[in-house]
């Protein structure tokens, strides 16, 4: 029914994109710092200070274990973009892939050395390097995933596709899970707050923080649902799934912005599963 109601304002749309150099500078900075408070407040639920790591793919608990979304992994050779303190990497090594780890942030590698050598006393190769340039020779790899590791992070995340498309064995397959796009409309809120429309789906303007001086500190990039199917495509990938884990009834445990609350009605994860035809 029509209103007589003026409609509100739309919120203005930010321009100033961010660019890779902008992006990768603050981004490894932000999580050297982060490193230790990241696994004080998460380690336990990650795994990162288990014997042998842990694979969870998201706040919602979700685990390889359960969902084997990326197959059977015994004797293949992995790639983890984006791997953190590695527990993910560690887990897999304990099925019998053959496993290396890149992340950005030398302080999160270093948190996944310090917990190879006391906990597992085995090490997997760890590598300092952005996932929109990965150091590696063209079908290098079996399998390439990313749990909330680089994607959401970088400016070009096409480029990340093609990258892990190129490294890629024909018939292999790339997994990643992100932050549901449809989260980006919504205030970083745990609580009933998050519950109400505040950005425009289709905004893509990164989120970024800066310091006193203007310096950029924090970066989050954007992309729609049909924005990562296209960019999928792109790379030459054929898209299986698009997972959604749905909050489990037993699971309390807040995660910044995830929640029982709005896990409950709407979904905070995105699994995309693709394959290299
Ligand atoms: C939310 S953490 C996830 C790490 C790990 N999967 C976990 O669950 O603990 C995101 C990680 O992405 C890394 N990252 C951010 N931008 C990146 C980039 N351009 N290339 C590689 N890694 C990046 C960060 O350094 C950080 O370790």
């Amino acid at each position: 029914m029509p209103s007589d109601e003026t409609p509100a304002p739309r919120p203005p749309r930010v321009l100033d994109a961010v660019d890779s150099t902008t992006s990768v500078r603050a981004n490894r900075s932000w999580w050297d710092g982060e490193s230790q408070e990241y696994h004080r407040e998460h380690g336990d639920f990650l795994g990162s200070d288990a014997a042998g790591g842990d694979f969870v793919w998201c706040p919602e608990r979700l685990r390889e274990e359960d969902a084997r979304l990326l197959g059977d992994v015994a004797g293949k050779t992995v790639l983890e973009i984006g791997c953190g303190s590695a527990p993910c990497s560690r887990w897999l090594a304990g099925q019998g892939a053959h496993v290396a780890a890149l992340d950005l942030s030398h302080g999160m590698l270093e948190h996944g050395l310090e917990a190879m050598d006391r906990l597992d006393h085995r090490r997997i190769p760890l590598i300092q390097a952005s996932a929109e340039d990965l150091p590696f020779a063209d079908g290098s790899f079996d399998l390439v995933f990313s749990s909330f590791g680089a994607v959401p992070f970088v400016a070009d995340s096409a480029r990340v596709m093609a990258e892990a498309a190129r490294v890629l064995k024909s018939g292999g397959r790339w997994v990643f899970s992100i932050n549901h796009p449809m989260r980006w409309m919504f205030p970083d809120d745990p609580g009933p707050a998050g519950l109400t429309v505040a950005i425009p789906y289709f905004n893509r303007t990164p989120y970024s923080e800066a310091d006193a001086d203007g310096v950029i500190t924090y970066v989050e990039h954007h992309r729609t649902i049909g924005d990562r199917v296209r960019e999928i495509r792109a790379a030459g990938l054929v898209l299986d799934d698009i997972v959604e884990p749905e909050w489990p009834d037993d699971l309390d445990r807040e995660w910044g912005q995830w929640s029982p609350l709005r896990g409950y009605y709407f979904p905070g994860t995105a699994i995309f599963c693709s394959r290299k035809p």
